[in-house]
């Protein structure tokens, strides 16, 4: 069987830009022999964090919702490849909602000092982060890139490798930019094979 990735795409555009190059990365890891699964967070039905501490004592949340499965899915995968635009100098609301989840998993590693992930899972897991923005400024991806490290710090799964690209507001249509396609597949695809080594 082949090693698992987990594709997290932040964009509520399920066709836009962000879309299409993760697309293209899940390609390419897909062709490098692992099993990709998408999880698309505006199709999910969560609420944000409501700080109950639940999570203070117990390996979950106390709030029923479709996050439940999502701590499965990202306990036992090998990879990630997070892809989204930068939204007011950071991620979009959903998809940090959704990171804001993963407290469970802060408890666990930081208050508890017992990770939810396996020794031997930790040793390789690892994340490649693709980002987009509509400006073309030097700080512009400062804040997508410290809450995707924060993130990945929380789940055990090291900050591997990213594609970043701005100016997107006068690009428009990555369409018009096959040598990004190229790259975020190849990216994909390194990551896939980086797994299986
Ligand atoms: C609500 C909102 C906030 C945005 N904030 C920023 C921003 O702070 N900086 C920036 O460079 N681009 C910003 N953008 C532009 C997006 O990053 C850009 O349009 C991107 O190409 C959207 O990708 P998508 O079509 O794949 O979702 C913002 C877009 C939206 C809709």
């Amino acid at each position: 069987m082949g090693k698992k990735i987990i594709g997290i795409l932040g964009s509520p555009l399920t066709e836009g830009n962000t879309a299409q190059l993760f697309e293209r990365a899940l390609k390419g890891a897909e062709d490098a022999g692992c099993d990709v699964e998408k999880i698309v967070v505006v199709n999910l039905d969560f609420q944000a964090c409501q700080e109950m501490m639940f999570c203070r004592e117990h390996e979950t949340c106390g709030i029923d919702d479709d996050m439940q499965a999502m701590y499965q899915k990202i306990r036992e995968t090998d990879g990630l490849i997070i892809a989204t635009p930068v939204m007011t100098m950071g991620i979009p609301g959903k998809l940090k909602s959704f990171i804001d989840r993963f407290q469970v998993f802060f408890m666990a590693k930081y208050m508890r000092k017992k990770s939810l992930i396996t020794e031997e899972k930790k040793k390789n897991r690892r994340g490649l982060f693709i980002c987009i923005s509509g400006m073309n400024v030097p700080e512009v991806f400062i804040g997508a890139k410290l809450t995707i490290n924060a993130f990945l710090d929380i789940i055990d799964c090291r900050y591997s490798d990213e594609l970043l690209i701005n100016d997107m507001d006068r690009i428009r249509d990555i369409q018009t930019q096959p040598d990004l396609l190229e790259t975020a597949y190849k990216k994909g695809y390194e990551l896939g094979k980086s797994l299986s080594s």
